[in-house]
């Protein structure tokens, strides 16, 4: 497949969430057969602000919402966002605006402009969370994964068409 930006330094994306085993696993998992269907050179890793399922596989319901999609994200992860990861990714990008609020508070300020909402690169962004699904309803996990797929394609349209 051609790859379309440039090989020698992918594109290095971080996707945020509060335990990293629900919402960004899924946005990582999404994200990257997204960047895999257009061909494009960019590295996804996800994070979660809390340490309370470090080394923790994502959540089972996560798991079985991608993989109704195709997707699989069994072998991820956890693991909690480090100070260092503000340095080494291009974009630091949070779930929701809790997720954000305590990245940013964590991030150098020299660094801050990587640190954005996951929604931030829709056409009218409103500061619209990606609702954290852990409690809720069963379905609340096709919503997470249905929003975050949307908002996958929209950042892949920004970095697209800003390269
Ligand atoms: P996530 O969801 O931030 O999307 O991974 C959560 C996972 C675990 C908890 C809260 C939210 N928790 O309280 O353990």
């Amino acid at each position: 497949m051609t790859v379309k930006n440039n090989i020698r330094s992918p594109l290095r994306v971080l996707v945020v969430c509060l335990g990293n085993i629900c919402r960004s696993p899924a946005a990582q998992g999404i994200l990257e057969a997204d960047i895999s269907a257009r061909g494009l050179n960019i590295c996804v890793d996800s994070a979660g602000t809390a340490a309370y399922h470090q080394g923790n596989p994502p959540d089972k319901r996560s798991v079985n919402e991608l993989a109704l999609r195709g997707i699989d994200i069994q072998a991820l992860r956890a693991r909690q966002v480090q100070s260092a990861d503000f340095e080494s990714f291009d974009w630091v990008l949070a779930m929701d605006k809790s997720n954000l609020s305590n990245l940013l508070s964590l991030c150098p300020t020299s660094l801050k402009g990587k640190v954005r909402l996951f929604s931030d690169f829709i056409e009218n962004p409103v500061n619209e969370d990606v609702d954290d699904p852990y409690y809720g309803a069963v379905n609340g996990f096709a919503h997470m994964a249905d929003h975050l797929a949307s908002l996958s394609q929209q950042f892949l349209d920004y970095i697209e068409s800003n390269p």
